[in-house]
């Protein structure tokens, strides 16, 4: 039987953690890809010794060379600058647009089937460049964040209440960034909504830690975070490979759901054997809907900046 193949694209922390995390769920057989020589190599070897000590079955092959990705059933997309403390996601936006449209082209010549996730910053943009370079199908290309940002919300809740991670639900829309919209409406712990179990203000307190999660670690490392990133791109990946059906918070293709038209925004999505299956429309408040615009006219305003530069 044919194994699941995923490239992930770029050696650095995310996409080694990736590659990593891929191997040892047994996913599928993993090309890391990097330009840099050694790098992949180096990662998929020390990787392939990880698995001599706890032996998991999944293959992972470090390589310079694009036509090993041929025939990828899923590719995740890292390559690009990560930001330093100081910097904003939208700083990197005119060299990761480069650097996502020239892998996103590889990834048109060798896997022309291929589901694309995105995980390089500034999020949604750097989703849209690659639907517009590849010219896929919309439901083929997405962009992970909200399931990082939706992870962060629910590690904070479950830290704060003292509670299995497991049992909180965080959800959240919008773009990757500081106006993203966590919906504490909708979030909930063993099914009872937060709002129910936690003041107004401590909400607050976490929406805004949430907003402000890629930065409180950038502060810390210097670089941006990694472990957390890695695991949504895979879980995504996972979904769709298995077909689970699973909803969850990512940037896809939005034309004519939450006022959209035609844009690439994070929203509450369905991920299936073929890509996107549905966007899950969540019925918002004035006050919800208000913020996903102003997140969503933040998005806007970043594309039609990389569309000048392409
Ligand atoms: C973050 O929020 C890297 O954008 C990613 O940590």
């Amino acid at each position: 039987m044919k194994q699941a193949k995923i490239t992930v694209a770029g050696a650095g922390n995310v996409g080694a953690t990736a590659a990593f995390i891929a191997a040892d769920k047994g996913l599928g057989d993993v090309v890391l890809l990097d330009i840099v020589e050694g790098l992949s190599e180096g990662k998929a070897l020390d990787m392939a010794q990880a698995k001599g000590v706890y032996a998991s079955s999944g293959r992972v092959v470090g390589t310079r060379d694009w036509e090993a990705a041929a025939g990828s059933d899923v590719v995740i997309l890292t390559s690009g600058l990560a930001r330093r403390p100081g910097m904003s996601r939208d700083d990197l936006l005119a060299k990761n647009a480069q650097i996502i449209k020239s892998v996103t082209e590889q990834v048109v010549r060798t896997s022309p089937e291929a589901m694309i996730i995105v995980v390089s910053n500034p999020l949604d943009v750097m989703t849209y460049v690659a639907a517009k370079v590849s010219g896929f199908e919309k439901r083929r290309v997405m962009g992970m964040a909200g399931v990082l940002d939706a992870a962060r919300f629910a590690c904070f809740i479950a830290e704060e209440l003292g509670v299995f991670v497991g049992d909180v639900s965080g959800v959240l829309m919008g773009g990757h960034g500081d106006d993203m919209v966590p919906l504490p409406r909708y979030t909930t712990v063993s099914g009872v909504p937060l709002t129910e179990l936690m003041t107004a203000d401590r909400i607050e307190a976490l929406v805004e830690r949430t907003r402000k999660g890629g930065i409180e670690i950038v502060n810390l490392l210097g670089t941006s975070a990694y472990y957390a990133p890695a695991a949504g791109a895979v879980k995504m990946a996972e979904a769709m490979l298995k077909d689970t059906r699973q909803v969850m918070s990512c940037c896809v293709y939005c034309d004519g759901v939450y006022g959209i038209k035609g844009e690439f925004v994070g929203v509450p999505a369905m991920l299936g054997v073929d890509g996107v299956e549905k966007v899950v429309e969540l019925k918002l408040t004035a006050q919800e809907q208000a913020m996903f615009d102003a997140s969503a006219a933040h998005v806007r305003e970043l594309t039609e900046k990389v569309d000048a530069m392409m």
